[in-house]
């Protein structure tokens, strides 16, 4: 007999580790993770965690053997930053690592005569402002909008939006008999900010980043201009979209991928902010065209009136609250010692 789990890819990242904290309460799911990477210890002990490579379909049909996954997170890639300076691998990992695995929960709806639902974080990076003029014109986008990445990683989650949306509509439409399709659902995050982990790789890093530096008494150099702008959300707001999404019944989706955001901040009033809760802190802007300009072509907020209307989303933390009642209270709390001698 098979176990019934719900198995989250990338578990060790950031969204990961947020996620599997959020799922373990409910005791009846049964949580299978993968990454390359191992867990951290106090979330291993609550999951049936799996150290592999999604590009291993070996590895897939293995768990599916010992497993019945009704939900997968399929939370695993390379973010932006990293993609570029590795595009093979990228999309190797972004695009045939979700092939992989939407190819295994297709099979398993059919197994079971039931669909599998399949949620996927895609990301701001799916957009790209063709120049500055452009992104001030046109402030909060909507999810036809600008659909022209510039970035390995943008291509690479734009693709997968359409391969889930083809897997969960299309797939082998053109068989005799026609298969029960997966459940795609697909939210696009800005960028994120956790209290407790930092992004690898990503460009939206200097918010997190610049915090988590002033929090450990450590000078920061920005990497993009003082009014460079884009959406953030706080990092538990991406697991609550996540969730809720997932719980929405099918019914009241008018759409597969949906905008997700809270609040959208210029690098400048990110550092103000956190100047209010360090005044020590050395923040200075140090440009680095590239990774600047990758940011530049991100639009500066997004509409997320279909994800309100259609499932109620709404974020619990506005800028106001993500910063003075979840990141700067745990961050304190995170590095206190680097506090008490700091003075
Ligand atoms: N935070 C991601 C990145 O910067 C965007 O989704 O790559």
């Amino acid at each position: 007999m098979r176990k019934q789990a719900v198995l989250i890819t990338g578990a060790s990242g950031e969204v990961g580790q947020a996620l599997i904290r959020a799922l373990a309460e409910d005791e009846h799911k049964r949580l299978l993770t993968l990454d390359i990477r191992p867990l951290p210890a106090d979330l291993r002990a609550q999951v049936d965690p799996v150290e592999g490579d999604l590009l291993d379909e070996r590895l897939l049909a293995r768990l599916v053997s010992e497993y019945e996954i009704d939900v997968i997170y399929h939370l695993a890639a390379l973010l932006s930053t990293r993609s570029e300076f590795t595009p093979d691998m990228a999309h190797r990992v972004n695009v045939e690592g979700t092939l992989n695995l939407l190819k295994v929960a297709a099979e398993q709806t059919e197994w079971r005569g039931r669909a599998v639902q399949f949620l996927f974080p895609s990301s701001i990076a799916i957009y790209g402002m063709p120049d500055r003029e452009s992104k001030e014109l046109y402030q909060r986008v909507r999810e036809w909008e600008w659909n022209q990445p510039r970035t390995m990683y943008g291509c690479n989650k734009l693709y997968c939006e359409l391969l889930g949306s083809y897997f969960s509509q299309n797939y082998r439409q053109l068989a005799a008999r026609q298969p029960l399709m997966l459940d795609f659902r697909c939210v696009r995050f800005p960028g994120l900010i956790s209290a407790f982990t930092l992004p690898a790789g990503g460009t939206s890093d200097y918010g997190p980043e610049m915090l988590h530096a002033a929090a450990q008494g450590k000078p920061y150099g920005c990497f993009v201009r003082a009014e460079a702008r884009i959406p953030f959300m706080a990092m538990p707001d991406a697991v609550h979209a996540l969730v809720q999404l997932a719980q929405a019944p099918r019914s009241s989706l008018s759409r597969l991928v949906y905008n997700v955001t809270s609040f959208s901040l210029s690098a400048e009033e990110i550092r103000r902010r956190v100047l209010e809760a360090f005044p020590n802190a050395q923040i200075t802007f140090e440009p680095d065209r590239p990774r600047e300009a990758i940011i530049d072509s991100w639009p500066a907020d997004l509409d997320d009136s279909a994800a309100r209307r259609d499932w109620g989303w709404s974020p619990h933390y506005d800028a106001e609250r993500a910063f003075n009642d979840y990141l700067i209270p745990e961050i304190k709390k995170r590095y206190h010692d680097v506090q008490a001698t700091q003075g």
